[in-house]
């Protein structure tokens, strides 16, 4: 069978734990070396990853190039505007194109059902770099971060803040998956999406929707929050005020655990969904969580490729 990544759930438990664990000692192992250059064993020398982006992006774009690289791969970068598929060629020819040119497909776009179609007609792995539902190879990253400075990430209390979306929904499944609760504070009418979460419960995963950002935060491990407007969204002014008690800000810090940590997956909104100095404080992990992007990504592909 093909392994396609297009959510936490298709590796399961142990798959994750393998990699956060591949994606750990691969980059101490590299550490310090020129971040082009190949590891050691070089375990995808002459494989091949076509990336198809609906989207803009910054880290996904460049992280997974460098990954491929060095993990001694290479790597193929299209817009989507620029392919037929921006003409009208369907998803599922594409699918079935790219697989007899590339080992593996990487797909940024907004219709989730385009990720699982694209799967469906692939025979190589796809790996959902973003979608309107779900961005599992940030929670990766995400995950990876708090195991390198909290030393595990089971057992410990989430807590996110804002609008209930994508980022979100990714980070309830890694929850029911790993064992560590999520408290969501987000106003009403911007609940994440009723499956995700129970998809997750009944995995027996905790996680609870508060309207009260103060209860959310409460004694939590880690505060995460993202932008409350994605790609794609059009909402105004009306969204930006029912988000407002939800913006992390150093009070709202207080009430977590003195220790804990805030991650943003980027890009930020700063003074919106977090303030400049919470952001740029000393509890914020967001430049290592970015680095991280990289590393995980590797050990993504590298599950994909049955190397893991
Ligand atoms: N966090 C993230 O996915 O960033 P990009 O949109 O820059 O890829
Ligand atoms: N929720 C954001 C994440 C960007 C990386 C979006 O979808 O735009």
């Amino acid at each position: 069978t093909i392994r396609h990544f297009t959510d936490l759930a298709d590796a399961g438990t142990d798959g994750l734990k393998a990699m956060l664990a591949a994606a750990k000692a691969r980059k101490e192992a590299r550490a310090g070396s020129p971040k082009g250059t190949a590891d050691k064993d070089a375990p995808l020398a002459g494989f091949t990853l076509a990336m198809i982006f609906e989207k803009n992006s910054t880290r996904t774009r460049v992280s997974f190039d460098m990954a491929m690289r060095q993990l001694g791969g290479t790597t193929i970068v299209m817009d989507a505007g620029s392919m037929q598929l921006g003409r009208g060629e369907t998803v599922a020819d594409t699918a079935r194109v790219l697989s007899r040119y590339v080992d593996a497909i990487m797909i940024r776009t907004d219709d989730h059902q385009k990720l699982i179609d694209l799967a469906k007609h692939a025979t190589v792995p796809v790996i959902n770099g973003l979608t309107d539902a779900s961005h599992p190879c940030q929670i990766m990253a995400d995950l990876l971060t708090i195991l390198e400075h909290k030393g595990t990430v089971e057992g410990l209390r989430w807590a996110w803040l804002g609008d209930g979306n994508n980022v979100l929904h990714s980070i309830v499944e890694a929850g029911s998956l790993l064992g560590f609760t999520v408290a969501v504070g987000c106003p009403e009418g911007y609940d994440p999406d009723p499956a995700v979460i129970d998809a997750a419960k009944a995995r027996g995963g905790d996680v609870r929707i508060t309207r009260d950002a103060g209860d959310a935060a409460a004694g939590a491990d880690v505060i995460v929050t993202d932008t409350w407007i994605s790609m794609g969204q059009t909402d105004g002014a009306e969204k930006l005020a029912a988000m407002m008690p939800f913006q992390v800000d150093e009070a709202l810090m207080a009430k977590a655990a003195s220790d804990a940590a805030f991650l943003h997956c980027l890009p930020a909104h700063r003074g919106e969904e977090v303030t400049d100095a919470v952001i740029d404080g000393p509890q914020s992990l967001i430049w290592d969580e970015a680095e991280n992007r990289l590393h995980a990504q590797k050990a993504v592909l590298l599950w994909c490729l049955g190397k893991l």
